[in-house]
């Protein structure tokens, strides 16, 4: 059986940065829903065009959306080396129906890594956060900053602030995840399988802690 992680977490807090070395490291492929929701949006898919509008006001995209993307990813796929989650369930619906999904596929979730940080923190990380429009990478004006100012350090592009990075969208994201996500924590807890990360701190000692604790899974 792979290993079937979740990665729960406040906006901002360094879910996807993390997701990106724990993927690499145990050969497990990322499944961000973020991701692949602005990915649609770039493309200018029907999906995409749907989806925008509730992105950019900070709210969750509606629950059938987003399993229709999380089916579709998974369908012909062997799992084997099982799945990381990045920002997906986000509702108690969402992770229903992931369970039933799970099940469906022979599998079971390993663990669901909720990170903890100071609003203070996310607030000043989504700031200064800047992405690649083209391959997604994330960068950060402080903490991790390109080679070349505003300049992607894969591809080359122009690197780009998001629309929902925006001061009034943070607020509103915030709120959205203590009113419908937060609940997951308590949801995982009473089913053994949450542990509680502390995301303060340099982005590589973050990722120490965070592989000591899936190591010893
Ligand atoms: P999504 O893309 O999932 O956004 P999110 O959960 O709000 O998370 P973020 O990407 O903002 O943050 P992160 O925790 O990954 O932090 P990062 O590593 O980038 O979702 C966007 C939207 O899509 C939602 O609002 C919703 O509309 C929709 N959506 C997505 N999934 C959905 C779902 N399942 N259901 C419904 N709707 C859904 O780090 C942040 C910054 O900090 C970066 O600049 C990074 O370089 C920096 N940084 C990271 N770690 C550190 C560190 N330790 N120290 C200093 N800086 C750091």
């Amino acid at each position: 059986m792979g290993l079937n992680l979740i990665f729960l977490g406040p906006p901002g807090v360094g879910k996807g940065t993390q997701a990106e070395a724990v993927s690499a490291h145990f050969l497990v492929p990322k499944l961000s829903t973020g991701d692949l929701l602005r990915e649609g949006v770039a493309k200018g898919t029907p999906l995409g065009k749907e989806a925008k509008a509730y992105m950019d006001r900070g709210e969750l995209v509606p629950d059938p959306i987003i399993m229709g993307l999380v089916r579709d990813r998974l369908a012909g796929t062997n799992c084997r080396e099982g799945f990381l989650f990045d920002g997906f369930p986000r509702t108690v619906p969402q992770a229903d129906q992931l369970a039933a999904l799970l099940e469906s596929m022979e599998q079971s979730l390993n663990r669901v890594v909720c990170f903890v940080l100071s609003r203070e923190e996310i607030v000043r990380r989504l700031s200064g956060r800047r992405n690649c429009p083209r391959c997604q990478a994330v960068f950060h004006v402080e903490s991790r900053p390109p080679k070349q100012e505003g300049q992607c350090d894969k591809c080359g592009t122009a690197l780009v602030q998001r629309n929902d990075d925006q001061p009034e969208t943070v607020e509103a994201r915030l709120i959205v995840y203590e009113n419908q996500t937060a609940p997951l924590i308590q949801y995982y807890k009473n089913q053994n399988v949450l542990s509680e990360l502390d995301a303060s701190g340099p982005i590589q000692a973050v990722q120490e802690r965070l592989m000591a604790l899936l190591s010893s899974l």
